[in-house]
């Protein structure tokens, strides 16, 4: 049984067991905005912010790279409209650890600079290297992560897209600057469960670090909206397997929702997911999505049902080349 909430390794932040993803709030390149998804505006991302934080989903995941800064910048316009849902708020952000950013302790406290100014925050809840890749070793990078919260800028410190073996080294090198390791942010859905059985899942139970999981509903694959006759629009590269293969997955979905009294697939996606101990960030582009996604919070799918799941899911296992770097 999947804990209400989990307390970030080192801190006293306490984040829901279910997220919201933003990159999509300001992106036009994958997710439309501005361009094909004339329906995505900063109003219809307004009420998909009010909803969540209504349904007690309060964490916000964004980047220093999603819509070159706006994602932040929206954020930092919704937090300032409206500070009685801001103080409810715990927000991630990410550091992308490019290899031009050889001064890597400067580098980040420099993006750190820039992210909370655009957010509008003294702080940030949580702040993650975007991925492994980086001319720094794990000891450069938290050195700087410890850089970040020495200057009070950060409460936790995470990491994203990290394996088993770099998971262990990076938490070993924050312990040794008296810090913790908070999160791992993966790609873990019903379309990638090697997180799982790669044993990630159990590394990061064993130090006491959360996983966050994203692209939790396949990219919008596992709502049921799309299909082999329609498939998702623009880029969407993650979990990207043949929508005919897709669609099992989903018919299962739909089966195991039917059984708890109407679920949608998306909200079964995600249970399934918060039952492994991981925190999905699903992202949502305006309010019946937030309040769609929320729907996944308050019951749970037992274990006849998990096994169904198991049975179904795609080990989703990456090509090299999308391994050495995809991000999103
Ligand atoms: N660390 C990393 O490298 C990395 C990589 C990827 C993502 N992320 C994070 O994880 C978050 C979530 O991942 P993601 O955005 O890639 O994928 P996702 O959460 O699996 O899918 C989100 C998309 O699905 C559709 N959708 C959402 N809720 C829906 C609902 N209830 N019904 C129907 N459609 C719905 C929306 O797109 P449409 O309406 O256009 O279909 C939405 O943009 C991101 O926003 C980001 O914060 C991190």
């Amino acid at each position: 049984m999947a804990p209400d909430s989990y307390t970030l390794a080192g801190t006293d932040v306490s984040i829901p067991t279910l997220g919201v993803g933003t990159w999509a709030w300001g992106d036009s390149s994958t997710w439309g905005m501005g361009s094909y998804d004339s329906s995505l505006t900063e109003e219809t991302i307004r009420q998909a912010w009010d909803a969540s934080i209504d349904a007690g989903v309060s964490l916000f995941d964004t980047a220093e790279v999603y819509g070159s800064g706006e994602s932040e910048r929206i954020i930092g316009r919704l937090m300032a409209a409206d500070p009685e849902r801001a103080a409810k708020v715990v927000l991630a952000t990410k550091f992308m650890p490019s290899p031009w950013k050889l001064n890597v302790r400067g580098a980040l406290l420099t993006a750190l600079r820039s992210s909370v100014e655009r957010l509008g925050v003294p702080k940030v809840g949580l702040y993650q290297i975007h991925g492994p890749i980086s001319l720094r070793s794990h000891a450069a990078l938290a050195e700087a992560l410890a850089g970040a919260h020495q200057a009070g800028l950060v409460d936790a410190v995470g990491v994203s897209n990290y394996s088993v073996k770099e998971t262990r080294s990076m938490a070993g090198e924050l312990t040794k600057r008296g810090l913790r390791l908070a999160t791992n942010q993966i790609e873990f859905s019903l379309l990638r469960r090697v997180p799982e059985t790669s044993g990630l899942l159990a590394t990061c139970a064993e130090l006491g670090v959360v996983p966050l999981a994203y692209s939790p509903i396949g990219q919008g694959r596992l709502t049921g909206k799309y299909s082999a006759a329609s498939p998702p629009p623009g880029k969407r590269g993650f979990s990207a397997h043949p929508m005919e293969v897709v669609d099992k997955v989903v018919a299962e979905l739909r089966a195991i929702g039917d059984k708890h009294g109407g679920r949608l697939p998306s909200q079964v996606a995600l249970n399934w997911i918060i039952a492994k101990g991981a925190v999905p960030i699903p992202g949502a582009k305006n309010r019946q999505q937030a309040e769609e996604n929320a729907g996944a919070l308050g019951w749970s799918i037992d274990g006849d049902d998990l096994e169904r799941l198991d049975r179904v899911a795609l080990s989703g296992i990456r090509s090299l080349q999308n391994r050495v770097w995809q991000h999103g």
